[in-house]
């Protein structure tokens, strides 16, 4: 291979710079010619090799910053005869495949109109291999015996300008644009692009608003990464109230006081190795406590501005908040130990025969840890969620559940095998509130159970086999207020029928 490349390099200046010029023409003009992108158009081959260019990338620029220290040596060595026309061939040839290979990744994998960040990595890209094949022709050139050793050492130089300006980018979108910034020490943020940081004054509490001063922060650290400006996964931005609450490619993925039904949340609750889990590839998500403050940030509407103080959160909830930023309680001792006192109080009058519901809460952990939980500390109610079983959770399974089914008032058993059985049992829940059975098997004969359950007031049969004869049964439930029926068999006639039967309830159909 270099035998092949030293005799046309050296022997033909002109070929070399003829190909090379067509080359860089023909990256600049790849993405005018291929058309914004659009990766529903694109084969997962496209995508497979796309993905090698974080690999690849590397390749130019280990070797350019080799070309560059073998020049460097040459100048302080007199009798140095190391060529870098070699090295140079090849800095220029890996940074072409390099170009290549992250353009099939922009055209697979961009979701939605490119970022700014992201159309910049790509012309910083294209500009780099450009400048890299630029100096390849002068050294062929200079060795061919032109006197332009200089004008070739000044392209190395603007070739590791232009390296880090392109690196920079790709790091942005890799890390998120605070990458360099978070650890740098304070004096040093500002250089590497981070915001410098004013004297940290702690905001009066009572100024302190649950969005800003608590939910915000949790989103930030766990998943404005992936949902920012820079780089919108899914389509959707979370750095910004308005852009949460507008959502992504799946529609609305926050719905104000129906946190079960939010994606923002289901998503971070799926098990850690499902495809479709937050954030993906099993990195950190949001822990219990953060969970249960978001949650209960939109179960109470998820308001952009309410006072954390007026929306005085449950006991468990400020423990949790608490737990997250210690600082911010101790403001008016005096006043939260009696706050605290109130609620213990109140607490206790919700709670009494607590024991007993224990006792069977600690049964039913026993087959399926963490799956059942109190709704607060001050109810009795109970929570069930099978969702960190989904596909393994059966009928036979429901039935394990049944010392605490008289306690429900949320059963969440989306994605599991169950099918009209477990809706059987599922009647003898008669405080009910919420029920999610999205991609089961349930049929219509099941809604005649559900139908039982009369304290509902949220009912998901997303992508079930409901059709509007099922729809109709549940017309009966006049406490509902939520029905979600998106990919099930209903249609729109039915959906207007069952809205005459039942206006006070909204159905979400997922458009
Ligand atoms: C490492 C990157 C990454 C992080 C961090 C991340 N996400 Fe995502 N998110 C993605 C990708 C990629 C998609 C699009 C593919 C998909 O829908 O699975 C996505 C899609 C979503 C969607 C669906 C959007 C729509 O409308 O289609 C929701 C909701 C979501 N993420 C929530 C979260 C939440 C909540 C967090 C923080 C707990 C988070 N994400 C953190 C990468 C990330």
């Amino acid at each position: 291979m270099s035998d092949i490349a030293e005799n046309t390099i050296s022997r033909k200046p002109i070929a070399v710079t003829l190909l090379g010029l067509i080359i860089c023409g023909g990256l600049l003009a790849m993405p005018g010619l291929a058309g914004p992108p659009n990766s529903e158009a694109v084969s997962d081959t496209v995508r497979f090799i796309g993905r090698f260019h974080p690999v690849i990338l590397h390749l130019p620029i280990g070797i350019l910053t080799l070309v560059i220290l073998l020049e460097i040596g040459a100048i302080f060595s007199k009798n140095s005869n190391t060529s870098t026309k070699i090295p140079m061939f090849f800095a220029a040839a890996t940074s072409v495949i390099a170009v290549l290979a992250g353009f099939l990744l922009y055209q697979g994998e961009t979701e939605g109109t490119p970022t700014e960040v992201l159309t910049n990595h790509l012309w910083g890209g294209i500009a780099f291999s450009c400048v890299v094949i630029v100096g390849f022709i002068i050294k062929a050139w200079t060795d061919a015996g032109a006197s332009a050793a200089w004008l070739y050492r000044a392209m190395l130089l603007i070739g590791v300008g232009v390296m880090t300006y392109a690196s920079h980018g790709g790091a942005t979108l890799v890390h998120g644009a605070d990458y360099l910034s978070k650890y740098a020490p304070p004096a040093l943020k500002p250089l590497f692009g981070g915001e410098a940081v004013a004297a940290v004054v702690e905001k009066p509490a009572a100024e302190k608003t649950v969005y800003d001063d608590v939910v915000a922060p949790i989103l930030e650290e766990k998943c404005w990464k992936c949902h920012n400006a820079d780089k919108i996964k899914g389509k959707f931005r979370m750095d910004t109230y308005e852009l949460l609450l507008k959502g992504g490619k799946e529609g609305k993925d926050l719905i104000p006081s129906d946190a079960d039904n939010s994606l923002i949340i289901v998503r971070s609750l799926l098990p850690i190795d499902d495809d479709e889990r937050m954030p993906p590839d099993e990195k950190p998500g949001l822990t219990a406590d953060e969970l249960m403050i978001v949650k209960w940030w939109i179960n109470a509407g998820a308001s952009p501005d309410q006072k954390l103080a007026v929306a005085n959160p449950p006991a468990d909830i400020a423990a949790a908040i608490t737990r997250r930023a210690p600082v911010a309680k101790q403001h008016n001792p005096g006043e939260a130990q009696a706050n605290a006192a109130k609620e213990a109080d109140a607490a206790k009058a919700k709670t009494d025969g607590r024991d007993k519901i224990q006792l069977a809460v600690a049964e039913v952990q026993k087959s399926f840890p963490g799956a059942v939980q109190f709704e607060s500390q001050d109810s009795n109610g109970l929570t069930f969620t099978a969702v960190s079983m989904r596909g393994k959770f059966s009928d036979e399974d429901m039935a394990k559940v049944t010392p605490v089914i008289a306690s429900l008032v949320s059963a969440d058993l989306s994605a599991s095998l169950i099918s009209d059985k477990s809706l059987a049992l599922l009647t003898g829940a008669t405080g009910l509130k919420n029920l999610r059975v999205s991609e089961t098997k349930i049929t219509d004969a099941g809604i005649d159970s559900i139908v039982k359950m009369a304290s509902l007031e949220s009912l998901n049969v997303y992508a079930t086999e409901i059709t509007d004869a099922g729809l109709q049964k549940i017309a009966t439930l006049k406490g509902l207020k939520k029905l979600y029926v998106w990919r099930s068999k209903v249609t729109p006639a039915g959906i207007e029928e069952f809205k005459k039967k039942l206006p006070t309830c909204v159905v979400e159909t997922g458009t």
